[in-house]
This record gives C-alpha cells, sequence and structure tokens, in this order.
C-alpha cells in the first residue's frame, strides 16, 4: 500500500465562498462559517452534493485572504489560517498570532488507499477533552480511540468503542482553546499523542473526506455555543421526562406496569415515567402489542394518566420477518430495507429473529417509520425508546456490502442510530399534534441533540461504573447532548443496597433520572432495599421535585447556548490543573449553581476539590474556601453537593408528579457571596411547541451581596407562571432574616434585607 501525501499547491483561488487548493494528490476547499468557524475540506473525489448529518449552518458568502509568496493566509476578527502552500499544510492561529493547532509540517494529510488521516502538532502541555461516550479519563492525552457504533453489551470502563460518534474534541493549551469537528461517518481514529512519542496527534478515518471545522473562539462555553450553533441544540424536553422515570427489562404486563405504578402513588414516592421494554410487544414484532400481557393498551395508558404518569415504549429498528406483519410485507413491497449489492434483502437476527433493517437514511422511509408510530401514540404513548440502532445484530459487525440507498455500510454505520431517531423525532412529533415528544437512543452522531436523549446503553452494578457513567455524562456535555441518562443501579448485575442507594443519590443531579435493569436482575424499585434505604431514595426523589424549576431553566440555557446541564469542571475551571487529577475529574457543575461529587458506596468520607471561590455543602450551609481539597463526610443519606457563593436557585414543593399543579409557591434560595451573580428563570406549559410562539416566562434575578438585594426583572414572554407565590430562602446570610413570601408579579422589584 502506497502513501500520499498532501504534496505542494499548484494554484489557489476563490471560487464562489470558498478558496479552492489544487495538489496533485487531492483538492483543498476552505470556507468560513463565522469569526471563530473555518471549514477545511481536502478530498480527493468532491462529492457533488455537500451534504452533512450534523451540520445545519451554511457558510458566510465572502471572508478575507492574501497569497503572499508560499503562504495564503485566511483572516476573520478571531482566528487567522496560514496555509503553507509548500507543502500544503494548514495551522491555525489567534488573530494577534498565537498558535493553536496546526497540521504536522512532514506528515500533515495524507492517505494510505482510501483511508485518510491528519497528523498534527502536539504541544507538550496540551490536553485534549470531548469525543463524548468515550472511556478513559476527562484528559484524553495519551489515550486511542474508535468511532464505530457498537452494541457494546457487557461493557468494562475501558471499553471502546462503545455505541456513539461524535468526532469533537477540544484542545487546550498555553492557556488557549480551540476545537475540531471532523465531519465524516466513517470509522474513525482519535490519538492523542498516545502512539507517536509524544510528537504528533491524529485523527483520521476508513474512507470520506478530511473534512474538518476548526473553532478558534477562546474560552469552553464559547466553542459549546459555536459547536452547537453549527450543529444544532435541543428543543425543550416534555417536563414529564424531567421527572423520575421507572423502567425495567421488561415489565411483562399492563397489569405489573400498573402495579407498579400505584404503588408509587401509595408509597407518596414522586415519579412521572413508566417504561415498557420489549415484552410489550407481540413476539419482538415493532409498533405491535402482546394481545395477552398487554389486552388494552389505550385502557393501560389511560389509567396510568390518570395516575399521573407518562408511558415510553421501546422501538428497535429490526423489522420481523413474517409473512402477517403489514411493517414487514409493506417494508418489503416499498424497498424500504437494507439490501445485498445484488438487491437481495439482508437479514440480521436480534430480538424477533430473523429481521430487516429499515434504510433511515432514506426520506420516504423516515416518513412511513415516523407514521407507524400511530400504533403506540394512538394509545396515548408519548415517549419512544430507540435502541439496537448501532445497528445490533447478533454478531455484531454486518457485512461491509449492506447497501442503504447507493451507500454502504462503512459509511453509514455510525449515522444509522442518529438517522432513526430523526426519523422517530419527526414522525411522532407530527402524530403528537403540538406536543412535544421524548425520544431516547442509544446510538448517536454529532447532531442528535436535535431529535434525541441519550443514555450510555449497557452498564453494570458496581461502584467503578457508577463513576465512570458520570464520566460518560459529563463528557456528552461536550459534544452538544443535554438530556443524558445513565442506568441507575446498573443494568448488568445486581447492584448491592448500599450501591443502589448511592446511585440514587446521583439521580436528582443526572439530566435524565432513570432506573433500569436487564431482565433477570434482581427488582429495582425504591422499595425493594428495606424500610429504611426506601426512605433515602424517597427524599433523593423528592430533591429531584425540589429542583425541578431549576433544571427546567437550566434545559432552557441548553438551548439557547449548548450548555449542558451536567457540566465537567473543565468549562469553567478549564486552566485549574487539579480538576484533571484522576482523583477529582468525576466532579462536576449540575447547572449554574450546584457542585457535585460523585462518590462510591462503600466510603463515608471523600476528599472532594472546590474549585477557586467560596462553596455552601447543600445539607448543612456549611461554607468552605475554594482552591484547595477538602475532606468531607459522605453517608449515603448525603451526597457531596455544593453551592457556589452567590448561588441562585429556584425550588418547590414536593409534588408526587409533574403532572400536579402544586402549591403555586415558587421559593428563591440564596447562598450568600461577594459578587454578584444572577439566574434566568425560564419556563413554559411543559408540553407544548407554543414556547416557540411566545408563550414562555422568563426573567433574570439578581442578587447583589454588597447593596443585599435581590431584583427580579420584568417578565419576558406571554405564559403566565403557575407559581403565584415566592418564597425568599436565605443562606449563610449571618443571621440576617430574608426568608418571606411575596406576590409573584410580572413587573420589576426588588427586595432588600
Ligand atoms: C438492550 C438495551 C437495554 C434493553 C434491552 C432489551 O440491551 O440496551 O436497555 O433493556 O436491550 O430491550
Amino acid at each position: 500500500m502506497q502513501i500520499e501525501i498532501l504534496s505542494n499547491a499548484n494554484s489557489v483561488i476563490q471560487q464562489d465562498n470558498y478558496l479552492l487548493i489544487q495538489t496533485a494528490e487531492a483538492e483543498a476547499r476552505v470556507w468560513v462559517y463565522s469569526p471563530t468557524i473555518i471549514r477545511v475540506c481536502i478530498s480527493k473525489t468532491f462529492a457533488q452534493s455537500d451534504e452533512s448529518f450534523a451540520v445545519i449552518e451554511k457558510p458566510l458568502d465572502n471572508f478575507t485572504w492574501q497569497h503572499l509568496a508560499d503562504i495564503v493566509e485566511v483572516t476573520t476578527s478571531a482566528v487567522k489560517l496560514v496555509i503553507n502552500l509548500k507543502p500544503l499544510r494548514f495551522e491555525f492561529f489567534t488573530a494577534d498570532g498565537q498558535p493553536l493547532s496546526g497540521d504536522d509540517t512532514r506528515f500533515g494529510t495524507n492517505w494510505q488507499a482510501e483511508r485518510v488521516m491528519n497528523y498534527r502538532k502536539l504541544y507538550p502541555d496540551e490536553k485534549f477533552i470531548g469525543l463524548g461516550e468515550k472511556a478513559g479519563d476527562l484528559n484524553r492525552r495519551g489515550q486511542n480511540y474508535v468511532n464505530w457504533n457498537t452494541d457494546a453489551a457487557l461493557h468494562t470502563i475501558t471499553t471502546d468503542p462503545l455505541y456513539k460518534t461524535f468526532p469533537f474534541y477540544i484542545g487546550l493549551h498555553s492557556g488557549l482553546t480551540y476545537a475540531v469537528f471532523f465531519d465524516n461517518t466513517h470509522k474513525s481514529y482519535f490519538d492523542f499523542g498516545a502512539t507517536t512519542d509524544e510528537q504528533m496527534m491524529w485523527f483520521g478515518a476508513d474512507g470520506g473526506d478530511m473534512d474538518y471545522y476548526f473553532f478558534g473562539a477562546q474560552g469552553i462555553r464559547n466553542i459549546l455555543e459555536d459547536y452547537t450553533w453549527l450543529t444544532g441544540r435541543m428543543e425543550m424536553p416534555p417536563l414529564w421526562s424531567l421527572g423520575y422515570q421507572q423502567c425495567r427489562w421488561s415489565y411483562m404486563s399492563a397489569n405489573e406496569v400498573l402495579d407498579v405504578a400505584r404503588k408509587f402513588r401509595e408509597k407518596q414516592i414522586p415519579a412521572d415515567v413508566m417504561y415498557c421494554d420489549i415484552d410489550y410487544m407481540d413476539g419482538y414484532k415493532i409498533f405491535t402489542w402482546n394481545k395477552e400481557t398487554f389486552p388494552d393498551p389505550k385502557g393501560m395508558v389511560d389509567e396510568l394518566k390518570s395516575m399521573g404518569f407518562q408511558l415510553v415504549t421501546i422501538v428497535d429498528p429490526g423489522i420481523k420477518i413474517d409473512e402477517n406483519y403489514p411493517e414487514y410485507k409493506e417494508g418489503v413491497e416499498k424497498g424500504y430495507f437494507a439490501t445485498y449489492p445484488n438487491g437481495e434483502l439482508f437479514t440480521g437476527s436480534v430480538w424477533p429473529g430473523r429481521c430487516h433493517f429499515p434504510d433511515f437514511l432514506n426520506a420516504e422511509v423516515r416518513e412511513w417509520w415516523g407514521v407507524s408510530f400511530k400504533a403506540l401514540a394512538d394509545p396515548g404513548v408519548e415517549g419512544f425508546w430507540n435502541d439496537m440502532n448501532e445497528p445490533a445484530a447478533w454478531g455484531q459487525n454486518m457485512p461491509w456490502m449492506v447497501k442503504f440507498g447507493d451507500k454502504f455500510m462503512p459509511e453509514i454505520r455510525n449515522v444509522y442510530g442518529m438517522q432513526m431517531s430523526r426519523a422517530t423525532y419527526n414522525g411522532t412529533k407530527r402524530i403528537l399534534n403540538g406536543k412535544r415528544p421524548f425520544i431516547l437512543t442509544r446510538a448517536a452522531y454529532a447532531g442528535t441533540q436535535r431529535y434525541s436523549a441519550v443514555w450510555t446503553g449497557d452498564n453494570a452494578a458496581s461502584d467503578e461504573h457508577l463513576l465512570f457513567g458520570q464520566r460518560l455524562v459529563n463528557s456528552l456535555g461536550l459534544v452538544g447532548m443535554s438530556m443524558i441518562g445513565v442506568d441507575i443501579g446498573g443494568f448488568m448485575g445486581n447492584p448491592t443496597a448500599e450501591l443502589m442507594v448511592r446511585w440514587n443519590s446521583l439521580g436528582p443531579y443526572t439530566p435524565m433520572f432513570r432506573n433500569h435493569a436487564a431482565l433477570g436482575m434482581t427488582m429495582r424499585e425504591p422499595w425493594q432495599w428495606g424500610d429504611d434505604y426506601e426512605q433515602i431514595i424517597k427524599k433523593d426523589i423528592e430533591q429531584r421535585y425540589k429542583l425541578l424549576p431549576y433544571i427546567y431553566s437550566g434545559f432552557y440555557q441548553s438551548t439557547k447556548t449548548g450548555l449542558p446541564l451536567s457540566r465537567t469542571l473543565a468549562i469553567d475551571y478549564t486552566q485549574d490543573e487539579n480538576i484533571y487529577d484522576t482523583k477529582y475529574q468525576n466532579q462536576f457543575l449540575f447547572g449554574d449553581a450546584l457542585l457535585v461529587a460523585p462518590v462510591i458506596s462503600t466510603v463515608d468520607h471523600v476528599d472532594v476539590y472546590l474549585p477557586a471561590g467560596d462553596w455552601y455543602r447543600l445539607n448543612t450551609d456549611e461554607r468552605f474556601t475554594g482552591n484547595q481539597m477538602v475532606n468531607v463526610s459522605c453517608p449515603l443519606t448525603d451526597l457531596p453537593v455544593f453551592i457556589k457563593a452567590g448561588g441562585i436557585i429556584p425550588m418547590q414543593n414536593i409534588i408526587q408528579s409533574t403532572n400536579e399543579q402544586g402549591d403555586g409557591v415558587l421559593q428563591i434560595h440564596i447562598w450568600n457571596g461577594d459578587d454578584t451573580n444572577t439566574f434566568v428563570y425560564y419556563e413554559d406549559d411543559g408540553a407544548t411547541y407554543s414556547y416557540q410562539s411566545g408563550s414562555y416566562h422568563k426573567r433574570t434575578i439578581t442578587f447583589d451581596p454588597q447593596k443585599r438585594e435581590i431584583v427580579f426583572n420584568p417578565v419576558e414572554g406571554e405564559y403566565q407562571s403557575k407559581y403565584h407565590k415566592l418564597e425568599l430562602v436565605g443562606h449563610g446570610l449571618d443571621g440576617v432574616q430574608l426568608n418571606r413570601q411575596i406576590d409573584n408579579t410580572n413587573e420589576v422589584f426588588a427586595i432588600s434585607y
């Protein structure tokens, strides 16, 4: 096999809105998307259509560049791209000339047959974060990874690849930040200086183009904002999906589902969601119900709804080969399934046995798939769980000659799950007539945040998985995802009661709070662990419900800025070396004000690193000085959760489900601090899209501890808050009484204390 390394440019011109550079091997094109986003695409065979599954924005019409001897410079207000023409290499700088990242001058972009790679300079102090759902440490320096969506059943905390592909990383060196999104759906590779004697980092793919977007914004928040501008942001999730979710593979009958739901209400343990895993179906045929065990789906869902529960049902892509199954027959007739190159239908085996696989790359198939959800939506289901969409089949790797339209498996695999969730989202959104569907997917590609929540797949009931799961959630937050869950309790294996309790205590601070377990594992509901532990779990779930106004406002932030709800400390404390320490790397901010330190179940004291600033322990209001490690107690009743001094947290009194109106009191908790702080409170009907046309309630709350004043700015939007009273609750105010209740009017007002 030959290696072809990009050689000298032999022409440079601007064509339309891009720069076109030719070498003997390939053609490079450069577009400017914004002052901080530049795209470089190097290709041997520029495809006629320039399509991306991830990117939803268009480049600027024009940009500034100049040709100086053997160099071309593309400049924006924020970034300078220096293109060396002999040989063709690309290097990015800040506008004032500090190097951010560039090609290794020797090897740059090159090909070995179809495989395209980019070798880049590596700075001695360079750290890397990102790639989403990947094993290993927060700082990915010294690690290498493969993106190849995989049904990673029985995965360990070092397994790679897992289920999802997010070819986006952030580089940190010399006090600077930058990021690269490699928009290529083929099997891809990232090496963060693991194998090159500290000389280079490299990434590339088995096929396709060297097509990447360079982000030059300074500060990780700005990079995330740019990345989610380019690839889209989530929409507001239905409020019910933020309540407690009880899942299991499987509740085997409607009666069992209803019994579990009733028990939550009897025991006054708040909950919003019940799940039906694969056993609700007739022979695992998608869009069917088992007539014996689920004889009256509508009756079941109605009863669940009367108790304030929503139901989520699972769907897998595999359509069972069965002559009496309409989806099978229609799919075959219309040519909706993946084929072999000779046109024969591809068959693989999954839960239903022998199956065909819809070609979700085809818009007509997505449409058909979307409409089929009527079988679930008509009886009242509003949540749709997309599983096994790597795509999974027994034996794992489907043949590479399997065809989807005119494309083959190697190019499709990493986007298949995303296209399935796209079809599910668009279809169910239409069917639900204005209500927000809740979509959950296991496989994903960059941009999936536009359609679906994700969870981290089949984890295990162990302490190390508890910590690992948090690391995955935090890392998924760096690639545009915000609505993320892990199987609390661990999917495989049986947790000890202590682990179950501890994991549930992390639940309130997990964007999607869902318990789930595999077939054959012990039952996991909160009452399965003895009275004392049940009470602790109940309190944790109640904590989730108290925090919902804060959490909902946090998701609003995600929809506007791409900032995730669960934030690795690297986002706000990028330059603090301690936060990358493997001892502290799982810690995260949950929203603007809370810092959470996940802890295993077998210790009652733990070292926590508190970054700069002052912090209060949530349960005691004890004040700590930051920039140091503190050893704190962590009994099973008290996960170490801290509030940033000056923190503002809206909370509500306990309700049993988000369906409940509640007492109409919104508590505004404030923790004393030194500096002025603000919080953007957001509310809407929690159920429809009317917020997109002005029906929301949004106001900025400012807390000025020096002036001893809290200002409620005028309300924006037309939605009337469901809270008619505001209750102010002060913490750390040295005995000063803030606590009082006032009317929640829409105009500006200030409270002094
Ligand atoms: C897969 C899913 C798991 C589900 C099971 C049965 O293993 O990851 O969550 O319970 O399939 O549908």
